[in-house]
């Protein structure tokens, strides 16, 4: 019997959003580098606190300059719990288009007091509605880069089977595939599953936003990404991958009835559910990011002996599939105003 051929991946344009067009770009990278700048100060001094609560400050202080109404819908956690950019704080000056705002203003606060690699300040909107509000609970996470067949993985299906199907799909054996892990004791089934197909498997201290968006990226050599990390952290990545391309499946893992309750308080009925791409984030959207320290997506922030302060950051487009890499360069730190 003749298959039926499937479509491949690839990047599909969405519709712009005369919303997001509003709301000027390059304005998203001023405000990762703003937090990038912030918590760069912190790098390698052993304070995780300090150097999230430089970022967070600056990240909203950059916020509210900016003309839209914006509404936090990832961000540091319940109102309860984080004194600033919490989920549902109003952000912005008000005026302007109504945008959800899914951030992180500091991933990988342990990198970065550790000055290990892949920490970045993180951001991505889209108009109201536009992004999953997701629970501050783990998240399954499946993903694979750019121009495989739809459904060639799936949470559904086993790490021995998915890999298989990789392989197949890539034209090579599965002891070729490199998965990328969080190295958590969690994950030691998954590796020692992983390492018995002989697949490579990158382990990872931290970051899986940058964890995730790596399989987009052939010079990482990283072809899937598999494992658990924070649910907020899967939709800053779906935002990014809705962007280039590739393909996410996450499902929430909850721990106790708590976590399922704080995941039924803000409207997640089904809990078993597996989100795709496009149930995380949803039509136009724009994903941006500054490197605090150095890593597989961007160089880190650079304080140069002579004041300079250098930095890197990309900015992506789902309706344009546009990706601009943005170097700033400047004497100082931003003023504060
Ligand atoms: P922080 O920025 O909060 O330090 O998160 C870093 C991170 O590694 C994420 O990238 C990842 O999703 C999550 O922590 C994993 O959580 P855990 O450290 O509990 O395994």
């Amino acid at each position: 019997m003749a298959t039926k051929a499937r479509p491949v991946s690839k990047f599909s344009p969405e519709q712009p959003s005369e919303v997001l067009d509003r709301v000027l770009v390059l304005e998203m990278v001023r405000v990762t580098e703003s937090a990038a700048i912030a918590a760069s100060r912190w790098i390698g001094r052993g304070d995780e606190r300090s150097a999230d609560r430089a970022a967070v400050e600056a990240m909203r202080e950059a916020l509210n300059r900016l003309a839209f109404d914006g509404r936090v819908v990832i961000g540091e956690g319940e109102r309860d719990e984080a004194p600033m950019l919490f989920i549902g704080e109003k952000v912005g000056t008000g005026e302007g288009p109504r945008i959800d705002i899914a951030l992180d203003p500091l991933e990988g606060t342990t990198i970065t007091a550790k000055a290990g690699p892949n920490a970045m300040a993180v951001l991505a909107i889209a108009e109201a509605g536009g992004l999953l509000n997701a629970p501050d609970v783990y998240m399954e996470k499946l993903a694979i880069g750019p121009g495989y067949p739809d459904g060639l993985v799936s949470l559904e299906r086993s790490p021995t089977e998915n890999v298989e199907a990789l392989a197949r799909a890539k034209g090579v054996k599965p002891s070729e595939i490199i998965a990328c892990v969080l190295d958590r004791p969690r994950h030691e089934a998954l590796i020692r599953e992983l390492r018995a197909l002989g697949c490579g498997v990158t382990l990872i201290p931290d970051g899986d936003v940058a964890g995730v968006i790596a399989v987009t990226n052939p010079e990482t050599c990283i072809d899937i990404y598999m494992g658990q990390g924070g649910a907020p952290e899967g939709v800053l990545a779906a935002a990014a991958l809705r962007c280039v391309g590739g393909q996410f499946e996450g499902r929430l893992v909850f721990r106790n009835e708590d976590e399922r309750a704080r995941a039924r308080r803000i409207g997640i009925e089904d809990v078993d559910r597996v989100y795709r791409l496009g149930d995380l984030a949803r039509g136009d959207c724009i994903f941006a990011a500054t490197g605090v320290t150095d890593g597989s997506l961007l160089k880190g922030v650079k304080r140069l002996p002579n004041g300079r302060i250098t930095t890197e950051s990309v900015v992506m487009r789902a309706s344009s599939g546009t990706i601009r890499w943005v170097r700033g360069d400047r004497v100082g730190d931003p003023p504060k105003r």
